[in-house]
Parts: C-alpha cells; sequence; structure tokens
C-alpha cells in the first residue's frame, strides 16, 4: 500500500522571528514549508515538511509560461489558551479544488491538506505573532511544472504551502480608504478565470491599482467585463453596500471570487437580522442612492484585511463621500465579530473555528 504520511525534516537552525508589533503583509516566511507533488500514475504523492527553502525548477516549466496555477489565503491565530486555531479552512480547500476543475489541475484530497496545514502550523506555531491585529497567513499553492512549452494542461505539479506572520494588509487598517471607480480595465468577464483563485487574476489588475495609486487610492472598484456599468469587486476584495439599511452585495455571477470572508458576513448579517441581498448593483444605482443621503456604508471583504471600509468613491469627476470618511457601524461590528472569532475571544455560534 502506499504511504501517505507525511515526512518531516525539521530545520538544523531557527530564523530570527519578526517583531510582532512591526509586523507587515507577507514579507516574512517561517522555518518550515509543506510540499507534495503530482504525476502520473502516482497522484499526489511524496507529502513532506521541509525546511522552507528556494524551489529548483526547469526554466521550461509550464507555470512560467502559460501561468496554469491556483491558490488560497487563510489566517491561524492564537487564541486565549495560547492554542493556534484556524477560520474555516474547509472553504478555502472546497474552493483550491474548484479553481483547480477551472485551471485543468487535479483535484486535491480536501482533507489531506487541511491535516498537513495543520501540522505544519504546529510545527512553526511559535511564529504566530501575538500583537493585536496579527495572525499567522497560510499561503497554499499549486504549480505545473512539466517541462514543457506546448500549451496543455501540465502533468505534473507540486502543492506547496508556506506560512507568513502578517500585519494589517492596508496601512489604513479598519480605516476608510479612498476607491476609484475602474471604468477602462477589468479584472474578469463571466466565462474566463474571475470566479478561480489564479495568479492571472491578480496580474491583470497590477495596471488599474497602479494608474490610481498616485493620487491616493487605495485601490479600484471593478465593473463588470462587459457592459462596465455593474460593480463587481473592490481591489482583490468583495464588496458590499449599506443602502436604505439593507446591506447589498453583487450577486456572484461567474466573474466575482466566491469569498469565505463574503459567505461570513453574509451569514452574520442573517444572523443579526439585518438585511442582507446578492443581487446586480450598477454603479448609477449607487450614485443615485448616495446622492439621495441613502448610502450609508461601503466596505471590501477579504481574508487578508478582514472588514476595509470605503470612506470616498471617485467615479469619473466625482466623488462620492461615504459616511464622512468614517468607519460605519456595520463595517466595525463586522470586524470586531469577525477577528472575535477568529482570535477565540467572542462566541463561535457557527462552528467556524478549527
Ligand atoms: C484577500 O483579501 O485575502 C486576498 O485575496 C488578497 C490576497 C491576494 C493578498
Amino acid at each position: 500500500m502506499e504511504d501517505h504520511s507525511i515526512k518531516v525534516n525539521f530545520c538544523s537552525s531557527e530564523k530570527e522571528k519578526p517583531k510582532s508589533d512591526q509586523l507587515q503583509f507577507g514579507r516574512v516566511f517561517t522555518d518550515h514549508m509543506f510540499i507534495m507533488d503530482y504525476s502520473a500514475p502516482l497522484g499526489w504523492h511524496d507529502a513532506r515538511i521541509v525546511p522552507y527553502q528556494p524551489l529548483s525548477i526547469d526554466p521550461s516549466a509550464m507555470v512560467f509560461h502559460y501561468g496554469q496555477s491556483v491558490f488560497e489565503g487563510l489566517k491561524a491565530y492564537l487564541n486565549p489558551d495560547g492554542e493556534a486555531q484556524l477560520f474555516r479552512p474547509e472553504k478555502n480547500l472546497q474552493r483550491i479544488n474548484r479553481s483547480n476543475d477551472r485551471l485543468c489541475i487535479p483535484p486535491i484530497d480536501e482533507e489531506y491538506a487541511l491535516k498537513a496545514i495543520k501540522q505544519l502550523v504546529a510545527i512553526d506555531k511559535d511564529w504566530i505573532p501575538e500583537a493585536e491585529g496579527t495572525s499567522l497567513y497560510i499561503r497554499p499553492f499549486i504549480i505545473s511544472t512539466e517541462a514543457f512549452l506546448g500549451v496543455a494542461p501540465s502533468h505534473n505539479y507540486k502543492f506547496i504551502v508556506i506560512l507568513s506572520p502578517v500585519g494589517a494588509y492596508y496601512k489604513e487598517g479598519i480605516n476608510p480608504v479612498k476607491i476609484a471607480v475602474e471604468n477602462k480595465y477589468v479584472r474578469a468577464v463571466a466565462g474566463g478565470t474571475g470566479e478561480a483563485k489564479t495568479g492571472g487574476n491578480y496580474a491583470s489588475s497590477l495596471k488599474a491599482q497602479e494608474l490610481v495609486a498616485n493620487s491616493g487610492y487605495a485601490q479600484v472598484l471593478w465593473l463588470d467585463g462587459v457592459e462596465k456599468k455593474y460593480i463587481e469587486e473592490v481591489g482583490s476584495m468583495n464588496v458590499f453596500f449599506k443602502i436604505d439599511g439593507e446591506v447589498v452585495t453583487p450577486k456572484l455571477n461567474g466573474s466575482i471570487l466566491e469569498g469565505v470572508t463574503r459567505n461570513s458576513v453574509i451569514e452574520l448579517l442573517k444572523y443579526w437580522d439585518i438585511p442582507v441581498s446578492e443581487r446586480r448593483i450598477s454603479m448609477e444605482d449607487l450614485r443615485q442612492a448616495h446622492q439621495e443621503g441613502r448610502l450609508e456604508e461601503a466596505f471590501g471583504s477579504g481574508t487578508a484585511a478582514v472588514i476595509s471600509p470605503i470612506g470616498q468613491l471617485t467615479w469619473n469627476d466625482t466623488d462620492l463621500i461615504i459616511n464622512n470618511h468614517e468607519t460605519g457601524p456595520v463595517a466595525k461590528r463586522l470586524y470586531d465579530t469577525l477577528t472575535g472569532i477568529q482570535y477565540g475571544k467572542v462566541e463561535d455560534p457557527f462552528g467556524w473555528i478549527e
């Protein structure tokens, strides 16, 4: 019978850990990483935890040329008892398999991958930072490694998990950011790869972000790729608006990523009996709601930033100032509750913590 155990090769000397109150996002990596390989007829095999190190990959590996790759992002937190805990990790593993399917990558065994992630986090547990708002970001990813320049699904892959102690994603933290509505570039279209978590979506988002960054905007608001009328996402996050007491978020349509935080926000709002709906929202509807004083709050949601309030949306020459550039009560309550559950400080009525 095949051996599915995870072999562990510990590092010989530990790296110096950063001060937890000075952490940025995604710049420092822990002592170990997880890897397994895929090839026929073995399938996924050779699972191992090894010292964090550079990879040796053929320059003709398909991932470098055609971008056949997927990734995920989740976090480990220290609870008040000093134990490591994860937030809805099975959602990320279900999604990586949906992304795999879209990118023609063979599926992984979700339970096995979760076991691997937990073992890796346990080994590098001392890297989970303690300062408020910090956590250990977990980045699972799969790359196509076959040495071949033909455009076709690769026959070989690596599934890798790396860990990074992180602070806030945006320097603004929970303070509202300025967002520019993007009229020229689009992030994704239905039928494309927008609902998969694949690097190409992020590569194609860079140009728009770079162009607005010089004018003090943190990110862009993405409109649909066909009519450029309907709101889709904000930066690399899902987006929510509170209009007339109801919280709305764009309905999943094939080009929007199904965020784990997005889903958690919807579940929490329902639990609090705050009206919430998933539907198509046009930029014109939003402008009108703002003009009539009905746009109460706007915020992005994602694993990295959790909740990121939007204080200003600039659309063509119009600035929509939202909630006087202040963090709104719903955004604040969501942030406090989500992070409270994640850090084991408030009750978790949903069983989201593992
Ligand atoms: C998130 O909001 O968690 C993201 O997906 C951003 C990530 C690519 C850094």
